[in-house]
């Protein structure tokens, strides 16, 4: 059996470990953390110096036809107060962040039908012309493969889809029977066919979650090979069935952010809000573990509050002028910088 230190040159020589040695990994502390730390630190300056890359998230619409049962804008939320966004109003948000010095916008949205493909594939296309120097992300669920398809022959250059947990039975104690891990996986594979750099991920902490799952979803993502992978903790929400369980920690998604960057070092991977919100130095605290992107809200204030996936989210009050200034304070306090760039993948 390896010792920690070995474990950890063993993942940056071979890019990959067991599934064991995962699961003994996960569990590293003091002194070993650290080392992981460094080890991954020195892996993301080798390759992306100390530039952080920020995306601009619109969340456009809250409604969703999915029942997660981890989410707050799950279909049988009957507190949630729905909304959704104009034309105008997204593009308005797009002109904001053009101006703050993004380059890449995310269209974030529950699964809502009234967005019919027609007219995301307009949305597409006015942004696309708009902005032809950025880079358009959707996030906007399951589909079909046809549709994903009409999204990138309409601009689209990137999609984020979290694959949620890798192993099978752990996905069905997530969601209701209406939702399958075969299609999720399916979509995944589709989504990487038809051409746009792909982003999946995880929720730390996440009900039933073992170290077994982790392990899982750190062989997955070996083999699967996502362009960006989103993780953050799992925070309940009040409104859902899980509102009685735990919350996911900081050390555990600090130890997976420095492991999935010593076993994909050019990987774009963000410090979450999430994250942010379990801890007021979690999105730092995520950079200097790894994480090379931060996602901003762009969203117009009136409606951030009601994008409430789960309790206590911040940033939901702030203007986007707000927020990046206080995250370019804060990035700097590391001795990282905001890259205006679109930050497209290098592999
Ligand atoms: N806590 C943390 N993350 C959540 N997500 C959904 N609900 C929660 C929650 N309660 C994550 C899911 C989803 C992404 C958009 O947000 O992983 O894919
Ligand atoms: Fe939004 Fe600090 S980043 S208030």
């Amino acid at each position: 059996m390896y010792s920690m230190t070995e474990l950890i040159k063993k993942l940056q020589k071979n890019r990959t470990l067991t599934k064991n040695e995962f699961i003994k990994l996960l569990r590293c502390e003091g002194a070993d953390m650290e080392l992981l730390r460094k080890t991954a630190e020195a892996e993301r300056i080798g390759i992306y110096g100390k530039d952080v890359y920020i995306r601009g998230l619109i969340e456009f619409t809250n409604f969703c036809r999915q029942d997660c049962l981890y989410c707050g804008i799950r279909r049988s939320n009957k507190n949630c107060r729905r909304f959704r966004l104009t034309d105008g109003e997204i593009l308005s948000c797009c002109d904001e962040g053009y101006r703050l010095g993004f380059r890449t916008f995310v269209l974030q949205g529950g699964e809502d039908p009234y967005f019919s493909d027609d007219k995301i594939c307009a949305l597409i296309e006015q942004i696309k012309h708009k902005y032809p120097d950025c880079a358009l992300t959707l996030s906007i669920g399951e589909k079909p493969k046809q549709s994903y398809r009409r999204f990138f022959d309409s601009g689209a250059d990137r999609f984020l889809l979290r694959h949620e947990t890798a192993d099978k039975a752990h996905y069905e104690m997530l969601h209701p029977s209406s939702q399958s891990y075969d299609n999720r996986m399916r979509c995944l594979r589709d989504l990487k066919e038809i051409g746009y750099q792909v982003g999946c991920g995880f929720m730390v902490g996440s009900p039933y979650q073992t170290d077994e799952c982790l392990a899982e979803d750190l062989i997955f993502l070996s083999e699967f090979k996502p362009h960006m992978i989103g993780i953050g903790p799992f925070i309940h929400h009040s409104d859902t069935v899980f509102r009685d369980y735990p919350d996911g920690t900081l050390d555990m998604t600090l130890r997976l952010l420095s492991i999935i960057r010593v076993m994909m070092p050019s990987v774009l991977l963000p410090a979450t809000t999430a994250l942010a919100t379990i801890d007021p130095k979690g999105r730092e605290k995520g950079i200097l573990a790894g994480a090379n992107v931060v996602m901003p809200n762009l969203s117009p204030v009136g409606v951030r509050k009601d994008y409430s996936l789960y309790d206590n989210k911040v940033c939901t009050g702030e203007e986007s002028a707000q927020c990046m200034n206080c995250l370019s304070r804060r990035i700097e306090s590391i001795g990282y910088k905001i890259a205006v760039s679109r930050g497209d993948s290098l592999v």
